[in-house]
């Protein structure tokens, strides 16, 4: 008999922690819902104590979804674990997931404590949790540079306490693959009680070793990966849940998960368009080169025999080699079906005003890619802004200085102006902010023309501060001028509502 590895998605936590890659509440439930499809087993659906937005959307998660345990971040503190265990009251699985830093710099330059007591904290929070909940989860953070004496103790006593899960963070992603699978075993070979828990891995991916990490831990005893997709999380990011499940699958390994690989790369481009996080081209199982080669030695080998130079069978990931190729004559079933293979179910409505879009983009293009049908959905969005762009007249060349005009709407209300700059894409923000009065700095400015010859789609992402915050926008257009337009006004979107207005 196979053993089990349970799935810990943590996207909508860990993940959803990155810079710019916030979602809002109906947003996560869509996620929470295609994570249901995937097969995981537990969601981490939030921090609830951490704000008004973070405990809905844990509430709003836990109505919406039926097999996954709906768990809940705390610190090792009582008010956090009861507002959790409150976020958590429509989950028909609950967990709740409390914890304190264990190194030794965590305990003497955050906690300013000692050892002792942060066994005691530890303990006492655990307890607390388990007051409202069977399923109480411990992380002790920074379990990668603990060492590994004192974290048997720590760990002992919190299965003591009730702990049914028992999370070994390597928070910092500084541990070498073999020294987190020693300390995972040192954990199984000392500590008391330890098949009373599951032990779970969850690594950081600062020096490229987290999914090594997470492997190790799970051949050395771990049955719990903490996992996201596309890898995403705070700075490096987490380990990438469809590698570790891939992995498993490729390599008989007897660990079996309750994954459908199929939707891999359905989940993927869903959080990635949510998320405006672009996947890079050569990323591992998702990435867009994943499975193409290119090379005329290879090419030769794939027609000749595909396992020559392919160990995963794109099908298996649920990349359909065979799919439609959408033009100017599909119909509105072929859209909704692409749309569909991508994660993304509309209604009626919506189907139809990126059904008109497609067109239009279809007359410019010759076929429309996944990925620009993705960024049509993504457009759906901007329509529901306050803030639009009217219109956009750039004038740019040699020997010319360029000039911009361009007319904003602003709930309904029509604003214009003109500028000059030293490119166009500088010409029509300089317009743009004469009309939007604000003290704005553009941080970070990347295009993305996708994939194919110059009629392709551009995408831009920008980073806008304003008032000490940094904002994130995203746009996408055939005209690079007007997609960057598009990513600031965006971002100038995301200001709170109240600065938003000209
Ligand atoms: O990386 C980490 O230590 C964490 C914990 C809060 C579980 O994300
Ligand atoms: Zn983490």
């Amino acid at each position: 008999m196979s053993d089990r590895l349970y799935i810990f998605d943590t996207t909508l936590r860990d993940g959803e922690q990155v810079p710019g890659c916030q979602l809002n509440t109906v947003e996560k439930i869509q996620v929470a819902k295609q994570l249901e499809a995937l097969g995981v087993d537990v969601i981490e659906a939030g921090f609830p104590i951490s704000s008004p937005g973070d405990f809905n959307s844990v509430i709003e998660i836990s109505k919406a979804v039926t097999w996954p345990t709906i768990c809940a971040l705390t610190r090792a503190v009582e008010k956090d674990i009861d507002c959790a265990a409150e976020a958590l009251k429509y989950a028909k699985r609950k967990r709740i997931h409390t914890g304190i830093g264990t190194s030794d710099s965590h305990i003497r330059y955050k906690f300013n404590s000692t050892r002792e007591e942060i066994i005691e904290r530890a303990v006492a929070a655990v307890k607390y949790a388990r007051r409202y909940v069977d399923d109480v989860e411990f992380y002790a953070e920074d379990a990668g540079r603990t060492d590994n004496e004192y974290l048997a103790r720590v760990v002992e006593a919190v299965i003591k306490a009730g702990a049914t899960v028992v999370n070994i963070p390597d928070t910092t992603g500084y541990c070498l693959p073999h020294e987190y699978g020693a300390k995972i075993k040192y954990l199984m070979d000392h500590v008391d009680g330890i098949d009373r828990a599951i032990i779970s891995t969850h690594c950081h991916n600062d020096l490229g070793m987290a999914t090594a990490c997470t492997l190790e831990g799970i051949l050395n005893g771990a049955r719990q990966a903490e996992v996201t997709i596309n890898g995403i999380g705070e700075r490096a990011g987490n380990t990438s849940e469809e590698e570790i499940a891939m992995i498993l699958k490729c390599h008989h390994l007897d660990i079996q998960t309750n994954i459908n690989t199929r939707k891999i790369a359905s989940t993927s481009r869903m959080i990635s368009s949510l998320m405006n996080m672009p996947v890079q081209p050569n990323k591992a199982i998702v990435g867009r080169n994943a499975f193409a080669h290119s090379s005329g030695i290879h090419q030769d080998g794939v027609l000749k025999n595909v396992e020559t130079y392919e160990i995963i069978n794109p099908k298996d990931v649920g990349i359909d080699d065979n799919s439609i190729i959408l033009t100017a004559r599909s119909g509105h079933a072929a859209l909704k079906h692409r749309l569909e293979v991508l994660g993304i179910s509309l209604d009626e409505e919506k189907l139809n005003d990126i059904y008109a879009r497609f067109l239009d983009l279809a007359d410019k293009k010759k076929e429309v890619t996944d990925d620009d049908i993705l960024v049509l959905a993504g457009a759906e969005r901007a329509a529901s802004h306050h803030i639009k762009l009217d219109y956009l007249q750039v004038t740019s060349g040699c020997g010319v200085r360029p000039m911009a005009a361009i007319s904003i709407d602003i709930a309904g209300e029509k604003f214009q102006a003109a500028a000059e700059g030293n490119g166009p894409v500088d010409a029509a923000i300089n317009a743009l902010k004469i009309i939007i009065r604000r003290e704005m700095t553009l941080k970070e400015f990347t295009i993305q023309a996708i994939n194919r010859g110059s009629n392709d789609v551009g995408k831009v992402h920008m980073q806008v501060e304003y008032n000490g915050s940094v904002y994130y926008g995203f746009g996408a257009n055939t005209d690079i001028v007007a997609a960057s337009v598009e990513a600031y006004i965006d971002a100038i979107n995301k200001f709170p509502a109240s600065l938003g207005k000209a």
